[in-house]
């Protein structure tokens, strides 16, 4: 009878415990699921459980990346001094050594206001010829200036605040996503691009004088008389002209052409361009596949680049040039689409390896809390510019807001010896 009463009283007890337990623990899930982020875009069919990660800690992320770091404002005067060419005079011509530009760190001279000497002649110089750039799959022009000095010149095909939908690599190219990536470049002392400006050419004054012969053939009246383009590319098409605006002006991006070979090579984090999934989007290891193909020099770098093309949200980096071992960010038009969208899966290379060069990640560290655009926005007001709408610059902000939370992922994940690398 005693023992009875005891086994009763006991059974009691545990079932308090147990609902007592579980109390708590209702209380702890919903608690996390109240304050869950809301996102737009991602794809849940998609490694659902890395980018929920990443999601998780963003909602969690350390408030220090959301406030302005102290640390950077030296770096930025520098960045204001190299590229405030306002109070310059012509007497110094910048192109005098170029053959001796590339150094080991960067691919022309950042010192000494040269940056912004070299944009503002590419901006203003006067035109000697202009062809059809030889190769390429969009329209792109040649210009030769200053004797033996060339350009390349992708002309705008959309408003600034002109969304691009469909896939990550939908449309034509942005001619402002090539001028603005090379800002962003600066800023996260990327060196390994090339200098890039928005010029204004007058078709009637500055091309149709000096236009080749190649050129013109490429060149058809509109119905009002004007000289249009359509160029001559893979994609080019005749009833793809580009016109002058009603100053008779065609506005692009002129990109110094830098006579050097490249090497060509395949990214492993390459999309298919159709419906079938790369091994990178079905194998959660498919870093440690790459480790045993490429150098840690080389992931790293790769590392570097898709977290640059994260912000301006580039998905079609299919292939990379290197040039001294480095990975030259070539060809940056296919960013700035659309606002409202973070492909997340362009971090990849990032979530999947779980590494960062230590150097990248001390120098993105202190662009938070939007020292990044201010940044952006005060070096291309020397040259008059403006590089991309209010949306944009607000979603390059948000998207380093996830790279940092991605990050926090990795040294959750791994811890933040294995993360960081000095290699
Ligand atoms: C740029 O340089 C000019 C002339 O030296 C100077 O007056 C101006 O304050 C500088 N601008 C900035 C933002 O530092
Ligand atoms: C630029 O030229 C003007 C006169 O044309 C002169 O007053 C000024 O000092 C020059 N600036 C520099 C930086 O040489
Ligand atoms: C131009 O013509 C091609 C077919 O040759 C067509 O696919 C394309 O949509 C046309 N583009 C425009 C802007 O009409
Ligand atoms: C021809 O080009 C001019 C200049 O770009 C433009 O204003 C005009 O609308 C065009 N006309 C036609 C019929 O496309």
């Amino acid at each position: 009878m005693s023992l009875n009463y005891a086994f009763g009283f006991s059974l009691f007890l545990l079932i308090l415990v147990a609902l007592n337990i579980y109390f708590f623990y209702s209380l702890n899930t919903t608690g996390k699921r109240g304050s869950m982020y809301n996102v737009p875009g991602i794809k849940l069919d998609l490694a659902p459980s890395v980018f929920k990660d990443i999601y998780d800690h963003l909602n969690y992320l350390p408030s220090q990346y959301k406030i302005k770091n102290p640390k950077f404002i030296p770096i930025q005067k520098n960045l204001v001094k190299s590229f405030n060419s306002s109070g310059l005079n012509n007497t110094k011509n910048v192109w005098q050594n170029t053959e001796n530009w590339v150094s080991e760190e960067s691919l022309f001279p950042h010192g000494d206001g040269v940056p912004g000497r070299i944009l503002r002649e590419m901006q203003t110089s006067q035109i000697a010829l202009v062809d059809n750039a030889p190769k390429g799959t969009q329209m792109k022009l040649l210009l030769l200036i200053q004797e033996k000095q060339k350009l390349y010149f992708k002309p705008k095909r959309y408003q600034l605040s002109d969304v691009i939908h469909g896939n990550i690599y939908a449309g034509f190219d942005r001619h402002n996503s090539e001028v603005f990536a090379y800002y962003l470049a600066m800023v996260m002392n990327f060196k390994w691009i090339i200098p890039s400006v928005i010029r204004r050419v007058h078709v009637a004054k500055d091309v149709v004088p000096v236009a080749t012969l190649g050129l013109k053939k490429t060149m058809i009246r509109n119905e009002s008389g004007s000289f249009c383009i359509y160029g001559k590319c893979f994609y080019c098409k005749v009833n793809e002209t580009v016109c002058p605006d009603r100053n008779g002006e065609i506005e692009g991006a002129a990109i110094l052409y830098l006579d050097k070979q490249f090497k060509v090579h395949k990214s492993p984090w390459r999309r298919s361009y159709n419906s079938k999934k790369m091994d990178w989007e079905k194998d959660n290891d498919f870093c440690k596949k790459v480790m045993g193909i490429l150098s840690l020099k080389r992931i790293l770098n790769l590392i570097d680049v898709s977290i640059f093309d994260f912000l301006i949200q580039n998905g079609d980096r299919h292939r990379y040039e290197v040039y001294k071992n480095k990975i030259v960010l070539l060809d940056n038009g296919k960013g700035l689409g659309n606002p409202m969208i973070d492909e997340l899966d362009i971090l990849a290379p990032l979530y999947q390896c779980c590494m960062i060069s230590l150097s990248t990640w001390q120098h993105l560290e202190i662009l938070s809390g939007g020292h990044l655009t201010e940044t952006i926005k005060l070096l291309s007001s020397f040259q008059g510019e403006i590089l991309a709408t209010e949306e944009h610059f607000k979603a390059v902000e948000r998207r380093l807001l996830k790279i940092y939370a991605t990050i926090q992922y990795c040294i959750g994940k791994h811890g933040s010896a294995k993360v960081f690398k000095t290699a």
